[in-house]
């Protein structure tokens, strides 16, 4: 099969990696791709969001499968354009792609169907979410509506704090809606799954490390490490979990809706496990580790999961411990310098690259999110180990990565 895949991070470079292990596949584009993606197949000058040029390229190229890793080309609704034009795609239509573009209506769903959320107020003019923070406890997080590049979630301290947040909401990022919920103070964990129209099959539990330093201190990330299994959830936390996905799956069939493709359930376990939120598409670095645990073919495992056929017992994991370290420029979150020479003095590393490009026989840094180290053993501690000794062998300037993940 010839297969192209849509994106240029972490995540998509996984992918790439893992699906250029499938015997069902023969070659593999990817678009745009970075530097490192070129060792799995062709990177094609094209961007995630130019629909009509990706479209073309697929018919030309006859591109069997097409697989979309983030989320904006989702809520732009790329699934539905490819399939007019009669191309195999995977990833949720435009109208499933909601679960993440808009946080009020995934709220809405949650309530509806009786799923432990955060306590949340939806409000639509400034002056009415204004009046509402005077008077509430903090902290207090407050959510914009709309895809916001990472930028949508504000944990304020204060009404100051707050106050200030909400001037950017409706300044700034444009969003007409702001959801206002209660704070909860606990551990994350990731769910990621497959949905087969409406059948939910998750894959093996991951942790990301969103905070950007040490101690879960400084201000949040896409996520700069990640763990896989997680080994801290209660057997009766593991069983609400089950009933979420349940819940999740009989609200899909009563909303009357068709789900196929990725469902990611962010949850934060306190006295019981929350839904934070939904994403539609793979978590970035969780699915890097979950990959490298994975036995099974993924690209039979999408396959499957697009015609209806996947079974459970088609999902099969390693019993390794896998951990991830995201390389990031310093400066990430906020802003960050760029074309900085990454040197390698270890032959055999493998890394995953998230942001690199290649000039002038130089490979470069090219976002915030560099490159990641993963390792496995039969322990987290010994793939702890192996992963900060490689780091050591990978230098650019302003090289920063936590120290603490575990
Ligand atoms: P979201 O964009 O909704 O995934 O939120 C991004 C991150 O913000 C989550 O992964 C959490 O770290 C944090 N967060 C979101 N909602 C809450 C909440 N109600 N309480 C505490 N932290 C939250
Ligand atoms: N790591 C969290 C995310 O992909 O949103």
């Amino acid at each position: 099969m010839k297969i192209l895949i849509i994106g240029s991070g972490g995540r998509e470079y996984a992918l790439a990696k893992k699906i250029s292990k499938s015997p069902l596949a023969d070659k593999i584009y990817t678009a745009p791709g970075n530097y490192g993606m070129r060792d799995f197949g062709e990177t094609v000058d094209i961007k995630a969001t130019d629909y009509d040029r990706l479209i073309d390229f697929a018919k030309d190229k006859k591109i069997d499968l097409t697989i979309v890793g983030p989320e904006n080309p989702l809520s732009d609704g790329i699934v539905d354009k490819f399939e007019e034009n009669g191309l195999k795609i995977f990833g949720v239509n435009k109208a499933n792609a909601r679960f993440e573009a808009s946080k009020d209506f995934t709220k809405k769903f949650l309530n509806k169907y009786d799923i432990p959320t955060a306590k949340s107020e939806t409000f639509t003019d400034y002056e009415s979410a204004k009046d509402y923070l005077k008077d509430i406890t903090y902290p207090i997080v407050l959510k914009a509506d709309g895809l916001c590049f990472g930028k949508g979630v504000f944990i304020a301290k204060d009404y100051d704090n707050a106050i200030n947040y909400l001037d950017q909401i409706f300044d700034d990022l444009n969003s007409k809606k702001i959801v206002i919920e209660e704070y909860l103070d606990g551990r994350e964990l990731s769910s990621i799954c497959l949905v087969s129209h409406n059948k939910i099959f998750p894959l093996e539990y991951a942790r990301d490390f969103k905070k950007i330093f040490d101690g879960d201190k400084g201000e949040n990330t896409g996520g700069v490490g990640s763990v896989t299994p997680v080994d801290d959830i209660s057997d009766s936390n593991l069983e609400k979990i089950r009933m979420i996905h349940k819940k999740i799956e009989e609200g899909f069939i009563k909303e009357d809706i068709d789900y196929t493709g990725v469902l990611f359930i962010g949850l934060m376990i306190t006295d019981k496990p929350y839904v934070l939120e939904f994403n539609v598409r793979f978590g970035d670095p969780e699915i890097e580790v979950i990959l490298e645990k994975m036995e099974s073919d993924l690209l039979s495992l999408i396959i499957k999961t697009m015609d209806g056929s996947l079974k459970k017992e088609d999902i099969v994991f390693d019993d390794k411990s896998y951990l991830g370290v995201v390389l990031c420029s310093s400066g990430y979150p906020q802003a960050y310098e760029k074309n900085k020479e990454i040197t390698i003095n270890k032959s055999d590393l493998e890394v995953i690259h998230c942001a690199t490009k290649y000039e002038d026989g130089k490979i470069l840094t090219n976002g915030g999110r560099v490159m990641m180290v993963i390792a496995g053993d039969t322990t987290k501690q010994k793939a702890r180990e192996k992963v900060y000794k490689d780091i050591g062998s990978i230098q650019f300037e302003g090289i920063y990565y936590r120290k603490d993940i575990k």
